[in-house]
């Protein structure tokens, strides 16, 4: 286990008895409705999430449609969390960079405000390339700060809180990121 992934367990196992009023809950709120919006699912899609928090999103797509549903979290306390709340939805404590599902699995693949606390982002996007189906979707919601700000918080914010955050993407290497191990982008927003 590296270093981030230690930090955003205490962290998030810290928080996860009331994390959908925390900070964190409230500020990823948007992300999460913007995703679950674009989230097109039909009947019989696998669709995971990837740092599924408490549990929210998944549960909210699952309520589109009759699909088989996953979510995945480093933090032990946050995935009791989830299996207390919602029945019928498979949750499991696993870190982004390996997971543990076959080859072209899934139809979509979510990840919300997860992958700046990936020690390496890039083990997350060729695992999910891999567990997705021939034409599978992967929707990524990141916070994204300009330029000044978002070096602040990488080298003075980021390593004094020791919350297991790793690096903000700027869209320039978030793009390359994606395109570099397999994936066409369909569209990119600013929220
Ligand atoms: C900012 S919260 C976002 C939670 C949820 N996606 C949401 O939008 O509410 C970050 C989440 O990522 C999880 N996390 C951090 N590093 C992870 C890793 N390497 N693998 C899986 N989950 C991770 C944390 O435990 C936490 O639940």
């Amino acid at each position: 286990m590296n270093k981030n992934e230690k930090n955003s367990i205490r962290k998030y196992d810290s928080i996860a008895a009331d994390y959908d009023n925390s900070f964190d809950g409230r500020f990823t709120a948007k992300f999460k409705n913007k995703m679950l919006e674009l989230c097109d699912v039909a009947d019989g899609d696998k669709v995971l999430d990837v740092g599924c928090g408490s549990g929210t999103l998944i549960n909210a797509i699952r309520q589109k449609g009759g699909i088989e549903a996953y979510g995945v979290d480093i933090s032990p306390k946050m995935i009791e969390e989830c299996r207390a709340r919602y029945k019928g939805i498979t949750f499991d404590v696993s870190s982004g960079e390996r997971l543990e599902f076959g080859d072209g699995e899934f139809s979509t693949v979510t990840i919300c405000c997860v992958l700046h606390h990936l020690n390496k982002a890039q083990n997350f996007i060729i695992e999910a390339h891999r567990i997705l189906k021939t034409g599978g979707v992967l929707i990524i919601g990141e916070p994204w700060f300009p330029w000044g700000l978002r070096h602040i918080t990488d080298w003075i914010f980021t390593p004094l809180i020791r919350a297991g955050d790793n690096k903000i993407f700027s869209h320039k290497r978030l793009k390359q990121l994606v395109t570099d191990n397999g994936f066409e982008i369909a569209g990119m927003l600013l929220l």
